[in-house]
């Protein structure tokens, strides 16, 4: 008999339920007396000890649900070491819980942040195993990350959707994509969606290029153009700040986000009309893409295989289309950038898409 705790941490994407039913089902087949422990809302619930004890049944039926059957939240790792307001030691509580409960292992699913978790865990002897959860798709040892491909198909929706009216009324639209500090998903929304500008965080852009690039169109009689920016693009200006000095200048900045500073400067620079649009959590809502739904369950099935055969601390990954074992610890505090060099960021450049530089 085995008994398994699965945790949900961060930010929800589409495909959570599906990983866990790809995990869940594979080890019924191998131990139909196990036990899952669905442990909730993220480290929280391995924190306070409140779990749910799940069925065979509570796998049915949620491959295409979004959202997670066991709830999650933001526990930040640079917290973990510190105690709670009631002066619980944090790390102490999880591996007691997991002492208590008899864990074999905890199945974790989730970001960055939940990797340096889970490796700290590690090394304090729980038996983990992980899964690579994001629309950010900034995980490093993957090639993709469930969740990316459907943040995607809606972010590209969006853009489609803004093509028409931007073209009717003539006008120039932002439309700002989620991805935290990297910009993998506004670069493939854009590219999908047929966006004219892209910027992302890891090319600082300047804004002067960016309105040569919208003069450019207008006088080539396109009478719309669109931009994909990530909420993370930085400019020329700013990239070149201390965190320090960043962080002070952005205090006294009174634009909601980086796009309506974008809007306004081309507005200003341009005298063309600029509407913005923030598809903000839609992208993360909804049911998992067909791409998502096989992913989870592929990852799900192996992360299964490695508790059967008792290997922890890995995170089932996926690189030239094969799963693959990642140390844990080679994972945990690295974020995966889309590289400014790489042959996709050239061939986009030869379609004429302009990265504001
Ligand atoms: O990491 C996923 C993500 O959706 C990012 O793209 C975004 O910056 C962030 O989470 C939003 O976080 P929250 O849901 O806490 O507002």
């Amino acid at each position: 008999m085995k008994r398994v705790g699965f945790l949900t941490s961060g930010g929800d994407c589409q495909g959570l339920n599906a990983t866990m039913r790809g995990v869940a089902k594979t080890l019924f087949q191998q131990y139909p007396d196990m036990e899952i422990y669905g442990i909730l809302e993220g480290y929280k619930g391995l924190i306070y000890g409140n779990y749910r004890l799940l069925k065979s049944r509570d796998f049915s039926g949620i491959l295409t649900e979004g959202g997670t059957i066991i709830g999650t939240s933001r526990t930040p790792f640079k917290y973990m070491r510190e105690p709670d307001e009631n002066g619980l030691d944090k790390v102490e509580a999880m591996k007691s819980n997991y002492k208590k409960w008899g864990l074999d292992c905890l199945v974790i699913l989730g970001g960055n942040g939940t990797h340096k978790t889970a490796n700290l865990l590690r090394e304090e002897g729980c038996n983990v195993v992980t899964l690579p959860k994001t629309i950010d798709n900034d995980i490093w040892g993957t090639d993709m990350t469930f969740g990316f491909q459907s943040a995607v198909d809606i972010a590209t929706t969006a853009i489609d959707c803004i093509h028409t009216t931007a073209a009717s009324h003539g006008r120039v639209f932002i439309v700002e994509v989620m991805g935290h500090k990297v910009g993998w998903l506004t670069l493939h929304a854009g590219i999908a969606g047929g966006a004219d500008i892209i910027l992302i965080p890891e090319i600082p852009y300047d804004i002067n290029v960016v309105v040569d690039a919208l003069d450019k169109r207008a006088k080539e009689g396109k009478n719309f153009s669109i931009l994909a920016v990530a909420e993370g693009a930085i400019s020329k200006e700013d990239a070149a700040l201390s965190k320090k000095e960043l962080k002070s200048k952005r205090k006294k900045n009174p634009f909601p986000s980086i796009s309506y500073q974008i809007g306004q400067e081309i507005q200003e620079k341009t005298g063309q009309e600029v509407r913005i649009t923030v598809p903000g959590h839609t992208q993360r809502g909804g049911e998992p893409c067909p791409y998502d739904r096989v992913i989870s369950s592929r990852l799900g099935a192996a992360a299964a295989r490695m508790i059967i055969e008792g290997k922890y601390g890995y995170m089932a990954g996926l690189r030239n289309g094969e799963v693959v074992p990642v140390p844990l610890e080679e994972v945990a505090g690295k974020l995966k950038m889309v590289d400014p060099e790489a042959d996709i960021i050239q061939e986009v450049k030869g379609l004429g898409i302009s990265f504001g530089v």
